[in-house]
C-alpha cells in the first residue's frame, strides 16, 4: 500500500513529526483504490506500488499506486516536479530513454504486465502517451504528423483514412492547416495534432501529460471538451496528468494527488474538489472566498496530509 501521509524529505524542522491528522479520504486507502472501477470489475490499468529511479540513484517515485477503470477518465494532479510525467512515462515505458527505471512494483494493462515491455509493444497493446509540451514533428505537415500515429497499424489504408477524417471531425481547426508544417501552427493547434496523432493509434488508454499547459483558457476548455467526447465516443480510457486542478476535476471521475513522488490523496472528483486542502493549496479558495497562496499564513500553509 502507498505510504500516504508520510513526510517528504526536507520537511521544515519546525513541523513536528506528529501522527498524521488524516482527512476523511485518507482513512481507507485500500478500499478506495479498489472502488475506482465501481462495479468491482478489473481495472484497465493497475499501477501497483512502483518506485522509479533516474540515473541509478535519483529516487523520484516512492511507491505510487493507481488505477484507471475501463472507460474512465482519471486525473493525476500535482504541482511541477511532483512526478506526474515520470508516472506516465513508467506506464508507456518511455522512461528508459531518459535513464529512468521502474525498480519496484508492477504495472498491469488489461491483465498483462507491461512494466518491462518494449515501448513499441506497449503502444501496440493499446497504450499511447501524449507527451508534455505538445511535441510535434516540425518538418512534417499537420497531416503527415497525424499519419505517423498510424504507422504501426496493419488494418489498411482505408481504415486509416477514415480515422484521419475522424480526427479532423474532432479538430476542425486542423482541416485548413493540413498542409502546413507543424512548426508554423499555433500552440493550441500543436496540442490538437499531438492528441490527434495519439488517436490515430486507436488506443484503449491515452496518457495525457498536461494538455492545458500554456494554452489560453478558452482553448483549454475546447481541448478538455474534446477529451471528454473522445472518451465517450471512441471508448478511450484516459489518465490525465494536470496542474490545472479545476479543469481536470471537471472532466475526471476520479483523481489522485501526487506530491514529492507519493500519492497523498485520492478519491472521486467531487470529494477531491471538496477537500479543504485541495481548495486552499490547489484551487486557491478558502471558506471566505478566493485567496492567493501568499496570503495564507505560514502556520496554515501546512497540508493535513503532511502533518
Ligand atoms: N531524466 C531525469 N533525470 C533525473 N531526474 C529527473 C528526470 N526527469 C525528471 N526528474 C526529476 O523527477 C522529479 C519529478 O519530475 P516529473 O515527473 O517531470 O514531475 P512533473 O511532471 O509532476 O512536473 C523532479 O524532481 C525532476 O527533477
Ligand atoms: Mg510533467
Amino acid at each position: 500500500m502507498t505510504q500516504r501521509g508520510a513526510a517528504p524529505d526536507g520537511r521544515p524542522p519546525e513541523i513536528p513529526p506528529a501522527a498524521p491528522m488524516r482527512t476523511a479520504s485518507l482513512e481507507q486507502p485500500s478500499r478506495r483504490v479498489h472502488s475506482v472501477s465501481g462495479d468491482g470489475s478489473d481495472p484497465l490499468l493497475r499501477v501497483n506500488n512502483i518506485e522509479v529511479v533516474y540515473d541509478h540513484v535519483i529516487l523520484v517515485l516512492k511507491g505510487v499506486s493507481l488505477e484507471v477503470p475501463q472507460g474512465g477518465i482519471v486525473a493525476l494532479l500535482g504541482a511541477n516536479g511532483a512526478g506526474k510525467s515520470t508516472t506516465l512515462k513508467s506506464i508507456s515505458n518511455l522512461l528508459r530513454a531518459e535513464r529512468g527505471d521502474v525498480t519496484k512494483g508492477t504495472i498491469e494493462f488489461a491483465g498483462t504486465r507491461i512494466e518491462k515491455m518494449d515501448p513499441s509493444r506497449v503502444v501496440k497493446s493499446g497504450v499511447v502517451q501524449v507527451m508534455e509540451g505538445r511535441r510535434c514533428f516540425e518538418h512534417l505537415t499537420v497531416e503527415e504528423d497525424l499519419l505517423t500515429g498510424a504507422h504501426t497499424r496493419r488494418d489498411g489504408r482505408r481504415a486509416i483514412k477514415q480515422d484521419l477524417e475522424r480526427v479532423y471531425e474532432y479538430f476542425p481547426r486542423l482541416v485548413a492547416r493540413r498542409s502546413v508544417k507543424t512548426g508554423y501552427i499555433s500552440g493550441g493547434e500543436q496540442q490538437m495534432v499531438a492528441i490527434g496523432r495519439a488517436l490515430m493509434v486507436r488506443p484503449k488508454l491515452m496518457l495525457l501529460d498536461e494538455p492545458s499547459m500554456g494554452l489560453a483558457p478558452q482553448l483549454v476548455q475546447e481541448i478538455f471538451g474534446i477529451i471528454t467526447r473522445m472518451n465517450r465516443e471512441e471508448n478511450v480510457s484516459i489518465l490525465l496528468a494536470e496542474q490545472n486542478v479545476a479543469q481536470a476535476l471537471k472532466v475526471a471521475q476520479y483523481a489522485y494527488v501526487l506530491e514529492n513522488g507519493r500519492i497523498v490523496l485520492d478519491g472521486d472528483a467531487q470529494t477531491i474538489q471538496g477537500n479543504a486542502d485541495i481548495r486552499e493549496f490547489y484551487l486557491g479558495l478558502t471558506e471566505i472566498g478566493k485567496k492567493s497562496y501568499r496570503e495564507v499564513k505560514y502556520y496554515r500553509r501546512r497540508k493535513r496530509w503532511l502533518a
